[in-house]
């Protein structure tokens, strides 16, 4: 695995729409084992492989799990290491679509590692469906709610180019634009 560097808006890579994936090759596994250990170290807790310039429909996702809940197939049985950590939960998701949305919407504080240190509300339908193809190529389905859903949505919108502060009026987000460009300019001068 391999770190990669995350692309910061206004990169216009990022406002481009990503490519289908035709099949869940081993190059495509690695790709995504790539975009999960770059999330980890960032940290995030979403992905989607257009952040490290790859315009693929490609996402990762990883929410954690609480230690305590008890998990009928996870077959650790690590009962002794009780940290206030939760356990690792990747989520691969490959060509995710949208079958099915809510009509009730829910106002959550989302922040992007491609818009760092720069967070504010985004309205979105409380809960989707998602058909995608899993880190195996095999077809899923999942119901998301809660921050999954907010998560999910996020990372799709990546897929077709929309960054959260395009949700946002013009004026937050040409400010939040001119702020990402003065700390990169710093950055490049220190
Ligand atoms: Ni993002």
């Amino acid at each position: 695995m391999a770190l990669r560097p995350i692309l910061v808006a206004p990169d216009p890579r990022l406002k481009q729409v990503s490519e289908p994936v035709s099949e869940v090759t081993d190059e495509l596994r690695r790709l995504m084992d790539d975009m999960l250990e770059t999330m980890y170290a960032a940290p995030g807790i979403g992905l989607a492989a257009i952040q490290i310039g790859v315009a693929k429909r490609v996402i990762v996702i990883d929410l954690g799990k609480p230690k305590d809940e008890p998990d009928g197939d996870d077959e650790e049985g690590e009962a002794s290491s009780k940290k206030e950590k939760r356990d690792p939960d990747p989520m691969y998701f490959v060509n995710p679509e949208i079958v099915w949305a809510s009509d009730d919407l829910v106002l959550c504080e989302e922040g992007c590692l491609s818009v760092p240190d720069l967070y504010d509300e985004v309205e979105r339908p409380a809960r989707v469906k998602v058909r995608y193809l899993d880190y195996h190529g095999k077809r899923q389905e999942i119901d998301c709610e809660g921050m999954l859903a907010v998560c999910i949505q996020h990372e799709m919108d990546h897929l077709e180019g929309v960054l959260f502060i395009d949700h946002l009026s013009r004026l937050k987000r040409e400010m939040m634009l001119k702020k990402l460009q003065k700390s990169r300019k710093r950055e490049t001068v220190g």
